[in-house]
């Protein structure tokens, strides 16, 4: 019974954990506004940290800190050895044991993008992994802003759009979609039997070879980047989970004596 509560509550805390609200993204044709899209999280898949945190120290670091974490930590927890870490991945004189904080002055930066960068060890914590991976492929061209991008996820966002070079040139555009009747169901013409299409707008599409990468390699860079934020928030999460199954093994085990000491208990009542 105790096993039996414990698998209930670790299985429910893992569907309720994703989500978030994208505000007003829309996925794909015919999809709601303001889901976010899916990503494939897993802590144990090493190459794709090692690949994620290259991407972060080359396109976000310079804005964003991470200074509860230390450099020797990450590099050890990711299987990269502190040396070829130190030297490939961190520009400037930090040491090893250094916290990953940045030179930029928030003062500075405020005044650049009206707001200064957060620190983003915990963002996936605060926002949800999927809030995180969708709003960075959710930048598109918006002249009307200062930074001439804006987000679907984040309206009138500060922060300009780095990985554009990968992505490439991403406009907000209308398409024709089928009408969806209230009850569902398409709507059909009633005398000639066509379906009936309407104008919907948000749609994000990319200008044709804009951009470095197709739109699954870029997909593919984003999720490793999401995977090695994921696993900034909860560093610890392998050994958790390592720990947890001698917690389950000792509550089998205890569970296992507790009977027998019951039926010892009612040997003696007869
Ligand atoms: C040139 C500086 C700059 C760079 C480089 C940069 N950002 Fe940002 N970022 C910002 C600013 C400024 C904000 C705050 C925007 C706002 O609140 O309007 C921000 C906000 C964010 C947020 C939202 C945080 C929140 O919870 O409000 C996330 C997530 C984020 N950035 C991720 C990234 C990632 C990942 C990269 C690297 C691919 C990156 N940023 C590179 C400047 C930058």
């Amino acid at each position: 019974m105790r096993l039996l509560i414990f698998l209930i509550v670790i299985s429910s805390s893992q569907v309720f954990s994703a989500g978030g609200n994208c505000g007003v993204y829309l996925s794909e044709e015919g999809g709601e506004k303001g889901v976010c899209d899916n990503v494939d999280i897993d802590h144990l898949d090493l190459p794709s940290l090692q690949r994620g945190v290259k991407l972060y120290m080359n396109y976000c670091f310079g804005c964003h800190s991470l200074e509860y974490a230390r450099y020797n930590r990450v590099a050890a927890d990711l299987g990269i050895p502190d040396d070829l870490f130190m030297d490939n991945l961190v520009f400037g004189d930090q040491k090893p044991g250094d916290l990953m904080t940045i030179a930029m002055k928030s003062e500075d930066s405020e005044q650049w993008f009206g707001v200064p960068p957060p620190d983003l060890t915990l963002v996936t914590s605060l926002r949800s992994s999927e809030w995180v991976y969708t709003y960075l492929k959710s930048f598109y061209v918006d002249n009307s802003r200062p930074l001439g991008v804006n987000n679907k996820v984040y309206e009138n966002v500060g922060m300009p759009n780095v990985l554009a070079n990968l992505q490439g040139v991403q406009r907000s555009v209308c398409k024709l979609v089928p009408d969806i009747a209230e009850n569902s169901g398409l709507k059909q013409d009633p005398l000639t039997g066509e379906i009936i299409y309407k104008e919907k707008c948000g749609f994000l599409e990319v200008d044709l070879n804009s951009g470095e990468l197709d739109e699954e390699a870029f997909n593919e860079n984003l999720r490793d980047l999401t995977n090695f934020l994921a696993y900034m928030a909860d560093p610890i999460k392998s050994e958790r989970e390592s720990l947890g199954v001698y917690v389950i093994l000792y509550l089998i085990l205890f569970t296992i004596f507790s009977y027998l000491l019951y039926r010892e208990f009612k040997k003696e009542v007869h």
